[in-house]
């Protein structure tokens, strides 16, 4: 108040100026820190999006979306875990070849995710709820052999595969033809050709004399 007196300023302009420190000497451009408050949407419901398909159609789909999702950030993931960990005489190609496989699938992330927010749904992400949701078995935290990590691999290939496969029959079933395409185009076809690719690995030839 006395510096507002000195510069001769009304006590309607004090006033304001008393807000702005908040009477404490915080200005306006302090970082607001340490909040928190309450969910403005529960996890699992839905609501409604002007996408011109029903609640619980949308509902359905997120639902099994998040599952997908739920699994293909596990596979990326594990894909990262054997970037990391490979072994042996195939270590360069695997060590390229899983990396690449774990960007594919980080893609798919986060194409699944945002189509279950579109649908007004809420996407999974955080990674002690992914791992409460995948089918995925968990593998060790230590170091496995290259036809274990493929097999591992193989096993989330094929789960997310039959996945893929019912959730596009159900979608096409239900008039989503959005989760559809995404089912089939995107997530289908990517794992599949990566299934090709691992599987080609664990074929038993030899590699210099011919049996
Ligand atoms: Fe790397």
């Amino acid at each position: 108040m006395r510096r507002t007196r000195q510069h001769g300023m009304s006590n309607r302009h004090s006033s304001r100026n008393g807000r702005r420190n908040a009477g404490n000497g915080r200005s306006e451009a302090q970082p607001l820190v340490d909040q928190r408050g309450k969910q403005i949407q529960a996890f699992g419901s839905v609501v409604r999006m002007p996408i011109g398909l029903e609640s619980k159609v949308c509902e359905q789909s997120a639902r099994q979306l998040n599952i997908l999702l739920a699994d293909t950030i596990t596979l990326r993931d594990m894909y990262k875990k054997h970037h990391w960990q490979v072994s042996g005489h195939t270590f360069y190609q695997l060590h390229l070849l899983f990396d690449k496989h774990a960007g594919e699938q980080d893609e798919l992330v986060d194409e699944i995710a945002e189509r279950i927010q579109l649908l007004g749904g809420i996407a999974v992400a955080m990674a002690h709820d992914v791992a409460e949701m995948t089918r995925i078995p968990r593998p060790p935290a230590g170091r496995e052999e290259v036809p274990v990590q493929i097999s591992r691999l193989l096993e989330a290939h094929e789960l997310i595969c039959k996945s893929c496969r019912k959730i596009a029959e159900e979608a096409d079933e239900a008039g989503d033809d959005g989760t559809n395409d995404l089912a089939v185009s995107d997530v289908l076809r990517t794992n599949e050709m990566q299934a090709w690719f691992v599987a080609e690995h664990v074929v038993d030839t030899p590699l210099v004399r011919a049996k």
